[in-house]
């Protein structure tokens, strides 16, 4: 392969993007697929991250409906678009400031699926094959669409539109970003120095948050649609919460410590520290000698906390749908002033127009 050493995630300097030279702020690009309601594994492995950095960085943040296309199965070309709009006011509902940042449909902007095919074109297809998320979709999938292997192109352009230094994701999507930084390499060789590679930052704790019915598995959307008990959705009323929590799986141990503990218990424990932003040891010395039920209902008192105003807010937003739709339609102009200048870069670099 092509690509040069791996970023460590610590690092945020970008390496040749020319106007970070300039000395602006690095720019941020990540998205969210509106399929299956966000649980807290999202929020805790890439939401929470978005709005604690936004002020020191320029931040784009995108609902990726064409990817949900990849999926085809039961799609409902209603709930399609109620989702998309959805997920957005959850940006804004969970702290993203829409004055600030850029919060856009990704289906509004063709510049996405434009790149999409020029990157296609230079993409090797066993690059595509060895995706460890494709291979275990394409186990799940009844029928396997093209858009399903081809995902992570539409990913990369993506990022690749808007200079991207930084994408802040959970450990699921580091390969996909990795890979994206393959393809510009690869495409700066063939052509000329016109993508600026991206680097992959996950949160240091709770980049993997595991199904509170099967810990051995990360908490998913497509499991949590399956299994009631799998994850806590944002939008859970509180009964739900209480259920989900107490009900998880734990053990017959009572090793309330982050290196001995089972992987249930391990955790309850990382997502207390998370929603806390406590240490570990204060979280040890917290439950000293208790049982796993003061520490699940410690659990269900901090997730409330944090999902009341979320969910408060995200009412409030929705309530105004006009509103809304204005915010996302100007936020996609202001996208497409750069995404229309990447766009047009390649396909000068590439003898295209
Ligand atoms: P998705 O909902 O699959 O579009 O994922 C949206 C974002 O949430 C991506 O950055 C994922 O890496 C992150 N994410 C999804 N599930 C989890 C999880 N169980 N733990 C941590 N991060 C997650
Ligand atoms: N594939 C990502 C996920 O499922 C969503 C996504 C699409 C994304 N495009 C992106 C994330 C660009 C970061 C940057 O979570």
């Amino acid at each position: 392969m092509t690509s040069p050493s791996r970023q460590d995630v610590s690092s945020e300097q970008p390496e040749n993007d020319p106007s970070s030279k300039a000395g602006r702020k690095p720019r941020v690009f990540s998205g969210v697929q509106p399929t299956g309601d966000l649980h807290i594994g999202t929020y805790v492995g890439a939401l929470k991250q978005w709005v604690e950095r936004q002020k020191e960085r320029d931040n784009i943040f995108c609902v990726v409906d064409l990817h949900a296309l990849t999926v085809p199965e039961g799609i409902d070309p209603v709930q399609l678009r109620n989702a998309a709009r959805q997920v957005a006011a959850l940006y804004f509902a969970c702290g993203i400031d829409p004055d600030e940042n850029i919060v856009f449909i990704q289906s509004q902007l063709h510049e996405h699926a434009e790149l999409t095919w020029i990157l296609n074109c230079i993409t090797p297809l066993g690059w595509l094959q060895r995706m460890t998320q494709f291979k275990s979709k394409a186990q799940r999938a009844e029928s396997i669409g093209t858009g399903l292997l081809d995902y992570p192109v539409l990913q990369a352009a993506d990022i690749l539109l808007y200079d991207t230094d930084i994408v802040p994701v959970g450990e699921d999507q580091r390969q996909h970003v990795e890979l994206t930084r393959d393809i510009a390499v690869r495409f700066n060789n063939l052509f000329e120095e016109v993508l600026v590679l991206p680097k992959v930052v996950v949160p240091e704790v709770g980049a993997r948050i595991m199904g509170f019915d099967e810990p051995e598995v990360k908490m998913s959307k497509s499991i949590a649609v399956e299994r009631r008990g799998h994850a806590i959705n944002l939008l859970d009323d509180e009964r739900t919460i209480k259920k989900t929590i107490m009900s998880a799986v734990t053990d017959s141990e009572r090793e309330l410590r982050f290196d001995r503990a089972s992987p249930g218990v391990r955790n309850l424990l990382t997502l207390y520290q998370v929603l806390t932003g406590n240490g570990r040891a204060e979280i040890e010395a917290e439950f000293e000698g208790q049982g796993y039920g003061v520490l699940k209902k410690a659990l269900l008192a901090v997730v409330l906390d944090t999902l009341a105003p979320i969910q408060a807010r995200h009412r409030e937003i929705m309530d105004d749908p006009d509103g809304l739709d204005t915010i996302l339609r100007k936020n996609a102009d202001r996208a497409r002033e750069t995404a229309a200048n990447t766009l047009e870069r390649v396909k000068n670099a590439v003898g295209l127009g």
